[in-house]
């Protein structure tokens, strides 16, 4: 067992709430579609913040519950897919604003699955020389929305959420994992393609900044894949369904995560939900819940968490903590 310990949790959402009333004014859609078929009532979008403010926010937040200084962190990781730019990093803006300055800082792009993909890596780190690290998730999905699409438009939010992990001599950390990625089914979930147009091109691509997903085939994925995941990270650690107190998966959909409670036998109270306020925030979303249950005091030390997130690449991750 590695001796990993999340000490403390944060999330930022900006303050403009979007509700599928307001978004019926704007597209041919309804809440009564939005709801039924999603768990979604509205989402939060940014009106002046980049990606990096989100992230910065969550960042001192993390800095101040920790009660840590700023030079103390060996590195920062922020998964998104939403960056500010592509340089610099949204990871190196957060180092270069919060004064990091003894931290090394990347981004790391693995969609829904990101904030779960950034604490595997989290966990390598610390299991080298490295002894403390933000992983955030942090997104601005709103800048890669086609607002005309209702098909798109109304499943995402923006947010921003992480964790502030260091090592530890308590028995605790994480138990296990399984990662998995499915590029030859990539196209089902694309968003920010770049064009390229150079004089040496035979053929001109164009940009294409918008979310464009095959619904069905992502939904069947997430169905399929999200238990096998869970399933072998279950098995790694010893553990059964029962054993774990509570399962935090990916906001993208509320039938998805009732279909998986369902699946492992489980209560959906095991399984807690806030895509209905939030939106699906993609690579924030776990960060998001985490910190809401960490904060009601639904979430504390002494239990078993699963961490779960799916979504473009096609990737999917599952984690089991003890924290
Ligand atoms: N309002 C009203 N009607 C709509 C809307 C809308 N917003 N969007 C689509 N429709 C219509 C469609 O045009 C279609 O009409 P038609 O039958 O006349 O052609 C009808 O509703 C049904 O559309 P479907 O796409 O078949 O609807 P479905 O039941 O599959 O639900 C949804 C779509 C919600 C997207 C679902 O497929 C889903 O949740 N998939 C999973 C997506 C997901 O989890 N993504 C996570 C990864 S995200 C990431 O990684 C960033």
């Amino acid at each position: 067992m590695e001796h990993l310990k999340i000490v403390a949790s944060a999330r930022q959402v900006p303050s403009r709430q979007v509700t599928n009333a307001e978004l019926s004014t704007m597209m041919d859609t309804n809440d009564d579609w939005i709801f039924s078929r999603t768990g979604i009532h509205q989402r939060q979008v940014v009106t002046t913040e980049n990606t990096s403010d989100l992230a910065i926010q969550v960042a001192e937040q993390l800095l101040a519950k920790a009660q840590v200084s700023a030079e103390s962190l060996d590195f920062i990781i922020v998964s998104t897919m939403s960056p500010d730019s592509l340089s610099p990093s949204t990871a190196a803006i957060v180092q270069g604003a919060i004064g990091a300055n003894q931290a090394f800082a990347f981004d790391l792009s693995a969609a829904c699955s990101g904030l779960v993909y950034g604490m595997s890596v989290a966990s390598s780190l610390l299991s080298t020389r490295y002894r403390r690290g933000l992983v955030i998730g942090a997104e601005v999905l709103s800048k890669l929305v086609d607002w005309q699409d209702r098909t798109t438009a109304v499943l995402f939010g923006d947010g921003g959420a992480g964790v502030l992990v260091e090592t530890t001599e308590e028995p605790i950390g994480l138990l296990s994992e399984e990662l998995r990625t499915f590029g030859d089914k990539g196209d089902n979930l694309v968003a920010g393609r770049f064009g390229n147009a150079n004089p040496f091109s035979g053929e001109i691509t164009l940009a294409d900044p918008y979310f464009h997903q095959n619904g069905r085939e992502v939904y069947n994925f997430a169905t399929r894949e999200v238990p096998a995941a869970l399933e072998a990270a279950l098995a790694k650690a010893q553990l059964s369904a029962d054993d774990v107190d509570y399962y935090l998966l990916h906001q993208a959909n509320a039938r998805i995560v009732s279909t998986i409670a369902k699946r492992f036998g489980q209560p959906e109270t095991k399984f807690p939900t806030n895509m209905a306020s939030n939106g699906n925030t993609s690579a924030a979303s776990i960060g998001i819940l985490l910190d809401e249950l960490v904060e009601s005091g639904q979430v504390h030390a002494g239990q078993i968490i699963a961490l779960v997130g799916f979504g473009g690449g096609l990737t999917v991750g599952a984690q089991i903590w003890k924290i």
